[in-house]
């Protein structure tokens, strides 16, 4: 019998730098339910890949030296070996520089194009490069993208525009008509009242002021626009417009995309517009997480804060971190990421109580029967209820796979983990042990015990792929039989006469406060080097770079001046720096953000008087190494024509500290 298939995808990464715990989530998560739905028996096909062609990229490479291919190349390594690093079990990896997705991208334009859904005008309108995307006035908010937030830049060109106002009203009545496409269910209110009963205006779909992406075939100074390039991979990878679709045929329409909330515009707007132009029928649901957040913050690189999956991966293994993300936020709404969470979860959950039943039913089976379970047994009064909390185990966690709920997934999992706990303790082993004719009930209570975990083995692979083999090999389960998701709907498929092995412990307990410190030295020896590592390459670029470089114009537009973002600080501590007579070192706390900023103002003021200013922080100012550690941004200051220093200061001296100026 053919299998049904499933086709899930996770967005395709910008291969802008290394990618950080945030970006894990996602294919995290998509892993998993790619691995559930194998587990389950569909024929599954998993993709990823990067989104390497834009603005942002090109400008990244020139400013490291590179041609754009050669810098994404060297990221890409990166990517898939973080991908690797994290068990990501991905069928295919595309990248939108090969040359088969540029084949079908120009195909596809060139399509719309001759059907009139594709006609040439001119642009004018404002521009945010980090999300390649165009906005209206009226879309902006506070003059600045309403996706992320950063500065736009005003763009007036000649380009090629996508009618998709044309399918507003499509769009609208297939959300209305397919309440599952778009989930979780807000994400598809806020598109239809914010977006789409507004009015869609024609996209424009094609670049001409910089040169990184997929040329126009038939328009040569023209580059395909890069959403329209990045969204067609999902049908490029199955070979969508080449000469062998059969993959195409085979899989399309997706069962899922998955993306992150900000994206989630792309996809169930202009991605559904350009497969009712192109004729192709829509991916069955968008599923739009939230993002991981610190301090309620989103993870961003000129914040400085963002977190390296490797470091967290090699402190604690690569399942523990894999169900942290998916234990610690709900589908679909925004998680924090906290160190100490991290380790609460491990100590808790993961030490506690999984790793503990596990080691303690080996510990007692090897004690007592010498490593294996003599074949009569009796029964106790508390099997049945066990039993039963087993086997309804596994129909729970479907009922919440199903909807993509992996944390509840997780809490139904983690019952029944608490459950087999606590039989051991209401069946006292240690007490059964001591009378001969008590010994029947104890290897049923043991087998009970170890039968549970079968269970919990089989259904926790999708979430924690490596820990399952660790725990057969302890509970000696060799067959495959007894490792299949349907094996667990059924209680008692675990050999009567069970051996046992014990192994090195699963989860090692941590200690807390000593933990804590280590970690944050890790990660904040991360933050460093990665912004080290840039900053040098930078540098190396810069160097290299011909001496004709263009002086700073005396005059500045306002677009330049929009660049600079300025903050609200407030000194919480400040130090003098041993070597040096003008610098103090201050922490200055911006908002929630607490930063190490350096400045040369000693004469002037005493650390006692900076302690409780509020000052003015160029806070965009890329890190500088100052006396062996990195600043972060630059305190500002008037400096008269005798050289004294006078800070910047709000007018209001309870202004909150993280404000903008500007
Ligand atoms: N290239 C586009 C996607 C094109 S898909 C046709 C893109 N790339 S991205 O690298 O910026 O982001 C990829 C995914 O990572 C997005 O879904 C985004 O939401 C997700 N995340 C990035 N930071 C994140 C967090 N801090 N938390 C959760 N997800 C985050 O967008």
């Amino acid at each position: 019998m053919e299998r049904e298939k499933y086709y899930i995808t996770t967005p395709i990464y910008y291969p802008s730098d290394k990618l950080h715990i945030g970006h894990s989530y996602c294919t995290v998560a998509t892993d998993a339910m790619a691995r559930y739905k194998r587990l389950r028996g569909y024929d599954v096909m998993f993709l990823t890949g990067t989104d390497e062609h834009g603005q942002k990229i090109e400008r990244i490479a020139e400013k490291q030296g590179m041609s754009p291919k050669a810098y994404t190349d060297k990221i890409v390594v990166g990517i898939k070996e973080l991908w690797k690093t994290l068990n990501i079990s991905y069928d295919k990896f595309i990248r939108t520089t090969d040359d088969y997705h540029i084949k079908a991208v120009q195909k596809i334009f060139k399509q719309l194009y001759d059907q009139g859904d594709i006609y040439k005008s001119a642009y004018e309108g404002w521009y945010c490069t980090p999300c390649e995307s165009f906005f209206t006035e009226h879309q902006l908010v506070d003059g600045k993208c309403p996706d992320c937030g950063r500065s736009v830049e005003m763009v007036k060109e000649e380009s090629y525009f996508f009618r998709l106002s044309k399918y507003q009203d499509r769009i609208i009545q297939y959300m209305e008509q397919n309440p599952e496409f778009l989930q979780p269910n807000t994400r598809q209110n806020e598109m239809i009242n914010n977006f789409l009963k507004p009015g869609l205006e024609d996209l424009a779909v094609s670049r001409t002021s910089f040169q990184w992406g997929i040329p126009v075939e038939f328009d040569p100074g023209h580059i395909v626009y890069v959403w329209i390039d990045a969204l067609s991979n999902y049908i490029t990878a199955l070979g969508y417009g080449s000469d062998d679709d059969s993959l195409f045929k085979k899989y399309w329409p997706a069962n899922v995309h998955v993306v992150g909330k900000e994206i989630v515009r792309f996809h169930s707007i202009i991605w559904p517009a350009m497969l009712m132009a192109l004729d192709i029928p829509l991916p069955k649901q968008i599923f739009g997480h939230g993002w991981l957040v610190i301090n309620g913050g989103k993870m961003s690189k000129s914040v400085g804060n963002v977190v390296d999956p490797n470091v967290l991966v090699d402190k604690y293994g690569v399942d523990a971190i894999r169900y942290f993300l998916l234990r610690e936020i709900a589908f679909g709404q925004d998680g924090n990421f906290n160190n100490e969470a991290l380790i609460q979860r491990i100590n808790s959950d993961l030490a506690n109580d999984l790793g503990n039943l596990v080691s303690r039913t080996v510990g007692m089976i090897e004690k007592y029967f010498g490593g294996q379970l003599p074949e009569k047994q009796g029964g106790t009064d508390f099997d049945a209820d066990l039993e039963k909390v087993a086997t309804q185990t596994t129909e729970k966690v479907e009922a919440a796979m199903e909807k993509m709920l992996f944390s509840d997934a997780l809490i139904e999992l983690w019952n029944l983990i608490r459950r087999t706990n606590k039989y051991i303790d209401e069946t006292q082993p240690w007490i059964l042990i001591k009378e001969e004719d008590k010994h029947p009930d104890l290897a049923a209570a043991l087998y009970h015990v170890a039968e549970s975990i079968r269970i919990i083995s089989v259904l926790i692979q999708p979430f924690m792929p490596n820990t399952p083999e660790l725990i057969w090999k302890q509970l000696g389960i060799t067959d495959e039989a007894l490792k299949t998701w349907d094996s667990t709907k059924q209680w008692g498929l675990l050999s009567k006469t069970l051996k046992v092995e014990k192994g090195a412990v699963i989860f090692p307990r941590i200690d807390m406060k000593k933990e804590l410190e280590e970690l944050e030295l890790a990660i904040k020896a991360s933050q460093s080097t990665s912004i080290a590592n840039q900053a040098k390459e930078e540098e190396k670029a810069q160097e290299a770079k011909s001496a004709d470089e263009p002086e700073i114009p005396e005059e500045i537009t306002i677009e330049d001046f929009i660049k600079v973002q300025l903050k609200v600080g407030e000194v919480i501590a400040s130090e003098t720096v041993k070597k040096s007579k003008k610098l103090l070192r201050n922490q200055v706390k911006i908002g929630e953000e607490v930063r190490v900023i350096f400045s040369g103002i000693s004469p002037w003021y005493t650390p006692e008087e900076m302690v409780g200013k509020k000052v003015i922080v160029a806070y965009n100012l890329k890190p500088r190494k100052m006396m062996g550690e990195l600043s972060y941004g630059m305190i500002l200051a008037a400096d008269d024509e005798n050289g004294n220093l006078s800070l910047l200061t709000t007018d209001k001296a309870d202004f909150p500290s993280g404000s903008e100026v500007g």
